[in-house]
């Protein structure tokens, strides 16, 4: 069994002019242990997808669908159900560490807060864990500088203490949404190689949100390519870079520098993204792609292929991915 099982998910938002239909139909597993990679453009409904299985949609979002947590539906169970799972079993970190740290708490209250509250720990006993999980996500000198208060750390040692935070309840599943796009570069690769280093040592099944696909490459086992609130293609992650299928996934890549090779073209797909207010017709990529036809203006079904792979396109793999 999955350990996190999505069916049909949809997330639509009441907006001003209408509704705005942020994630459509969209079906995904992740088993134990495993790493999921979730990329796209902004706006293809990433985060709308994480905050629907949190339970964390704006007051104007509603949902329709199935997301199963070790077997148990957890969509619309409410509050009280979902902060039981949040943090114990579930956990996700944000872009931005600020928007979930208390700037006027010491980081050793919050983090003790978190073992005293969900595991009914002794103070003492839950500082002394946060310690060790500052240690493990390489924090110098833990057992001082929990002392301290959020803004007196840069930020990516904030974003270290966010994955710490998260961590400390050993979640199964750890949601990490963009965790290192604040942070400037060569401090991002550091946060990805730590996220890497932690979820091999304590075999959380971890789902990763980003638009970079170099991220998703170096991190992940499977992938899914989201656009316009729709799956467009699922794979592993070495035959999807080996040979997308899907003309957005084909663009994806193409817009990725290549450090290798210095005269490969860096091929941008033109266009802007989708404005997701209004019904979703037909493929929501079709009026950037190469490739579109008149039929794509009724939305292709994923269809699997390869065993693990599957893509939504009407146009023939062999057309496609030539
Ligand atoms: N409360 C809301 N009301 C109306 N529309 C919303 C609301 N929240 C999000 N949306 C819309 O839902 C769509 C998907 O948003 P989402 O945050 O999932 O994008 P994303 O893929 O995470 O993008 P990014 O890479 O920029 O984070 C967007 O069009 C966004 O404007
Ligand atoms: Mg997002």
């Amino acid at each position: 069994m999955a350990l996190l099982e999505i069916d049909n998910l949809s997330v639509t938002f009441d907006g001003e002019d209408g509704p705005v239909h942020a994630v459509n139909d969209l079906s995904l597993s992740i088993d134990r242990g495993q790493t999921l990679g979730i990329v796209g453009e902004s706006g293809s409904g990433k985060s709308q997808t994480a905050f629907a299985v949190m339970g964390l949609l704006a007051p104007n979002g509603r949902t329709s669908g199935s997301v199963r947590f070790d077997g148990q539906e957890i969509l619309g169970i409410g509050h009280k159900g979902m902060n039981q799972l949040r943090a114990r079993r579930i956990a996700m970190i944000f872009q931005d560490p600020m928007t979930s740290l208390n700037p006027y708490m010491r980081i050793s209250d919050q983090m003790a807060e978190v073992l005293t509250l969900h595991k009914g720990m002794s103070k003492r006993d839950a500082v002394a864990e946060s310690v060790r999980m500052l240690d493990a996500v390489r924090i110098p000198a833990a057992s001082e500088r929990i002392r301290l208060y959020p803004h007196e750390f840069s930020g990516g040692m904030r974003q270290r203490v966010m994955i710490a935070m998260s961590l400390l309840c050993r979640p199964d599943l750890l949601i990490a949404d963009e965790p290192t796009t604040a942070l400037d570069v060569t401090v991002q690769a550091q946060i990805m190689e730590l996220l890497n280093d932690l979820q091999r040592e304590f075999g959380m099944a971890t789902v990763l949100i980003t638009h970079d696909l170099g991220v998703v490459a170096g991190f992940c086992e499977r992938v899914v390519v989201m656009y316009g609130g729709r799956v467009m293609e699922k794979a592993p992650v070495d035959p999807l870079f080996a040979q997308p299928t899907h003309p957005y996934t084909r663009g994806l890549l193409g817009a990725v520098p290549r450090v290798d090779d210095e005269d490969a073209i860096m091929t941008a797909i033109p266009g802007n993204p989708p404005n997701m207010a209004g019904a979703p017709e037909g493929c929501p990529f079709r009026p950037r792609c190469a490739y579109a036809a008149l039929d794509c203006s009724v939305m292709p079904p994923l269809v699997s292929f390869d065993g693990d792979r599957a893509r939504a396109c009407h146009r023939p793999i062999a057309e496609v991915a030539a």
